[in-house]
Formats: structure tokens, C-alpha cells, sequence
């Protein structure tokens, strides 16, 4: 065998022990296995590295060609180790991570959670558009005198006048002399009693008048007023608070419009309408100017100060607004109908 031979015998045996070797590192499926295998790859006795002894039996010239051709050889074999050994720990960890995994999507369910009633959120509501008209928010007592639900409001004893409120009385004082608030009217007393002009207030609440209970009737409802009082306030103001307020509240397809009434403690009186988008009325509610002698009563000149009132039913928007078509479901308190809402 001539030493050329001999040369190219070392490089392709090499090549053949690099490829096995390439082949059972590839084959460890852990990463046990392949360090395991290490010493017998690339390690002192691995049979490629026992090539090295033999180069120096090469004919001189052949050596240093025959010598790196076997060190790019050690050299592939290290790198796919290498590789092959970041891969499997990397698999490794995958599975740990695998098998740690919590599984979020199986929590104990939670305890349903409640909402505010469709009334309340209704009164919210309203609260809000008038809190951003400039308005305050005012409260007065559900149980009332009656010098405040009718007296001071210019419902003389015995005035025709009260027959339009279906009064519930409490048996406390005199008799007749406490009752249910049959409106949230008596709240711009007590407003225009307390604070000086110039007032601009809502007062929302619940308001109770004895009916029977039926879809569109109950004992026991809610009601909304709005009091005005400054210098110089017109009817005009009255007419674009109203608009104002239903374009805010039901959206710029709406208009308002006021038609003649009496209340005895506005002069003049007025019911206001909203119309929809679709050209139909709805009667919302009662307002006027605020009466000379109803100002007087409450400590204000009526020379110097006048105002508007409006009041009107919460229950009823609400119906509207979702077309609620009985007002005994907002008593019911099923769950299902409210969480509708
Ligand atoms: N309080 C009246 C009612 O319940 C409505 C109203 C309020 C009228 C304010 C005029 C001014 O019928």
C-alpha cells in the first residue's frame, strides 16, 4: 500500500467514523443518553480521536492535510453534540413546563355577581345628563308633612287639586297631617326653604300614591323634579332645559314640546311630550313656572326671583327606554328578568 493511499484510507475511514458517530448521537433521545455516549464519540478512546495516532505513520507530506481533514472531522462531530444536546434539554424543559402547567380555564366557578337595579341605573342615568346641564342633585324625606306634599305648594285644604293624588297617610300627628309623598314636588320646598338663590337641582326618589298594582300602575314609583330658580328665568328657559335634556338623555332624534296644564303650584303649567324618531308622542311629565305665592311661602321675592319646575316619572322611561311592558317585573325581583338589564 502506497503512503498516498494510505492518506485517503485515513480520511474516508474519518468520514465513515464522523457519520456513525453523527448517526448515534442523533439516535440519544435524552439527555442522559447523549452524555453517556460522549466519552465514546469524542472522548480520548472514541475511535475517531484514535485516528490522530495514526497520521504520524503518514508519509511526511501527507500529514498536515490528512491531519486537519481528521480535525474538521472531531470538529462537525463536537458541534452537532453541541446542537443536539441543546435541543434535548430544551425538549427536557418543554416537558417540565408541560407537566407544571396550571390550568386557568378551570377555577372554581365564581359567585354570581349582582348589578344596580334597571331603576337605579335609569336614575343614574338621568342624575348624570342634569349634573352635566349644570344641575345639583337634591333629597327630601319619602314620608312627609303634608304642609310640604301640599300645603306650601298651593293645594288649599280641600282642593280639587288633591283628589289627582290618591294619598296614603300615616297614622303619626294629627290626622292627615303626615302622608307617603304622593310627588317629589315637596323637595323644591324644602330646597328653596334651605339654600339661596340661584338653585338648580334634580331631586329623584320614590313617590307612592294608593293604586292597584297592574302593568303600567304601581303604589310605589319614582319620580324625578327639577327646580330652577334664578333672575330673569322665562318660560323659553323652561322650554330649552326640557329640550336639552331629551336630546341628552334619548339622543338627537328627539324633540320636546310643552302643552298648556295646570298644577297649582305653577303658573303657567305646562305637560311636556317627547317625540321619537319615528314621529310619536309620549307624555312624560308636569312643569311650569314655579308659583309667585309658592316662591313667597319658601322665603323668596318673587320681584326679584323666578324659576321653573318639571317633574316626571323614572319608571316610565325605564320602560320605555327598554321596553319593559310590565311595571310589576321591577317589583318581581327575578333574577333573570333583572339581570337583563
Ligand atoms: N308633581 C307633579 C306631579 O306629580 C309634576 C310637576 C312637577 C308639575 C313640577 C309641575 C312642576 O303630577
Amino acid at each position: 500500500m502506497t503512503a498516498e493511499e494510505t492518506a485517503s484510507a485515513l480520511v474516508a475511514e474519518a468520514r465513515g467514523l464522523a457519520t456513525d458517530a453523527v448517526a448515534a448521537l442523533t439516535a440519544a433521545d435524552t439527555v442522559a443518553e447523549l452524555t453517556a455516549a460522549r466519552p465514546d464519540l469524542l472522548g480520548k478512546g472514541a475511535p475517531l480521536t484514535g485516528l490522530r495516532r495514526r497520521v504520524g505513520s503518514l508519509a511526511p507530506e501527507d500529514r498536515p492535510a490528512a491531519g486537519r481533514a481528521l480535525s474538521e472531522a472531531l470538529a462537525e462531530v463536537a458541534a452537532r453534540y453541541e446542537a443536539r444536546l441543546d435541543e434535548l434539554r430544551a425538549a427536557e424543559r418543554r416537558r417540565q413546563l408541560e407537566a407544571e402547567r396550571l390550568d386557568l380555564t378551570e377555577l372554581p366557578e365564581r359567585p354570581p355577581v349582582g348589578r344596580l337595579h334597571v331603576i337605579s341605573q335609569t336614575q343614574r342615568r338621568l342624575e348624570d345628563v342634569f349634573c352635566a346641564m349644570g344641575y345639583t342633585v337634591a333629597e327630601g324625606p319619602e314620608i312627609e308633612t303634608e304642609w310640604h306634599n301640599f300645603g306650601a305648594l298651593n293645594f288649599p285644604p280641600g282642593h280639587p287639586a288633591r283628589d289627582m293624588y290618591d294619598t296614603l297617610y300615616v297614622d303619626h300627628g294629627p290626622p292627615g297631617s303626615t302622608l307617603l309623598r304622593t310627588h317629589t314636588s315637596p323637595v323644591q320646598v324644602r330646597v328653596m326653604q334651605r339654600q339661596s338663590p340661584p338653585l338648580y337641582v334634580v331631586a329623584p326618589g320614590r313617590c307612592y300614591r294608593q293604586d292597584t298594582a297592574d302593568a303600567t300602575h304601581m303604589p310605589v314609583f319614582h319620580q324625578i323634579e327639577g327646580l330652577v330658580v334664578d333672575e330673569g328665568i322665562t318660560l323659553g328657559d323652561l322650554a330649552g332645559a326640557i329640550e336639552t335634556f331629551t336630546t341628552a338623555y334619548f339622543g338627537p332624534g328627539f324633540t320636546s314640546r310643552l302643552r298648556p296644564s295646570y298644577f297649582p303650584f305653577t303658573e303657567p303649567s305646562a305637560e311636556f311630550d317627547v317625540q321619537r324618531p319615528d314621529g310619536t308622542w309620549l307624555e312624560l311629565g308636569g312643569s311650569g313656572m314655579v308659583h309667585p305665592s309658592v316662591l313667597e311661602v319658601c322665603g323668596l321675592d318673587p320681584e326679584r326671583w323666578s324659576g321653573f319646575a318639571f317633574g316626571f316619572g323614572i319608571d316610565r322611561l325605564a320602560m320605555l327606554r327598554y321596553s319593559i311592558d310590565d311595571l310589576r317585573d321591577l317589583w318581581t325581583n327575578d333574577s333573570r328578568f333583572l339581570e337583563q338589564f
